[in-house]
């Protein structure tokens, strides 16, 4: 299809629409940075034959970028209800069209603790919501062994609502269009301690690329603009990995007594323990 936009002002518009989104597109854009002359093997400046002349061609405005979309609807959310209401309307991401279900979220809406994933997988996709699956059951367990539970003081959502084709990686465009969605979730659900699981949440929330290894277990503060106060940020393993490397568990009990630690500080009010995991 011909759009009557040359190939080069489209790839920089793209580019541009990329950075704006917040990825690095240093390297791509060092493809395309200038408009040089193209030089021929001699150094002289090649000559290039020119296209025959168009009928000049009407350009429609382009349609609203799905970022911007998701951060208007997000925005205007005043609830958690409404919130996901957003989500099942959104159609910016295009996972959506491949998933059986939107995952949003489960647990306690007014809970002081908020624990944000990576994606759905196949459970949660016929369910319909995060962390029901194999690694929901451990993640449970898990958190039953510092008074933690969805029932009565856990959030549990995800970085991306809608299950990757095949549990692939989600991509870039993919995780950014969901992430005005999961920067309004910690807004309005202002939890006394957010936990992220694993390297997907973590990098995708903290916005910064250290390991797991080394983000977990240690008391962190998320920033944001608009936010009325830093929130409380941990990292803990995925318990994906953990059922992928059981020899790691010890580092999870760890991080997760480092959470109960926290939140008795914070004065939150934690369940009776249950056995171990
Ligand atoms: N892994 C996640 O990160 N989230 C889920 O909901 C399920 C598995």
């Amino acid at each position: 299809m011909n759009s009557g936009i040359a190939p080069t002002d489209a790839a920089r518009a793209l580019l541009s629409f990329w950075r704006a989104a917040g990825v690095d597109m240093d390297e791509a854009e060092a493809v395309y940075a200038g408009s040089a002359p193209i030089q021929s093997a001699g150094g002289a400046p090649a000559v290039v034959a020119r296209p025959p002349a168009r009928r000049p061609v009407r350009v429609r405005s382009a349609p609203e970028a799905p970022v911007e979309t998701a951060r208007a609807m997000a925005a205007a959310a005043a609830t958690i209800g409404e919130l996901q209401a957003a989500v099942e309307k959104f159609d910016g991401c295009a996972l959506k069209a491949t998933a059986r279900n939107t995952a949003f979220s489960d647990g306690a809406l007014d809970a002081p603790v908020l624990l944000l994933g990576e994606a759905p997988g196949r459970d949660e996709d016929e369910q319909g919501k995060p962390f029901v699956g194999r690694s929901g059951q451990l993640l449970d367990r898990m958190l039953g062994q510092v008074g933690l539970s969805r029932k009565t003081n856990v959030l549990i959502s995800n970085t991306i609502y809608w299950r990757p084709p095949g549990n692939r990686d989600p991509t870039q465009g993919e995780i950014v269009a969901c992430l005005p969605f999961v920067e309004r979730l910690i807004e309005l659900s202002q939890p006394r301690l957010l936990l992220l699981t694993g390297k997907a949440a973590a990098h995708t929330v903290l916005r910064r690329e250290d390991g797991v290894m080394k983000l977990r277990g240690r008391r962190l503060n998320y920033v944001r603009e608009g936010l009325a106060t830093p929130i409380n940020t941990m990292v803990m393993l995925h318990p994906a990995y953990l059922l992928r490397q059981p020899q790691h568990k010890r580092l999870a009990w760890a991080d997760l007594l480092a959470a109960e630690a926290w939140l008795k500080e914070l004065g939150v009010e934690l369940s009776a323990r249950l056995p171990g995991f």
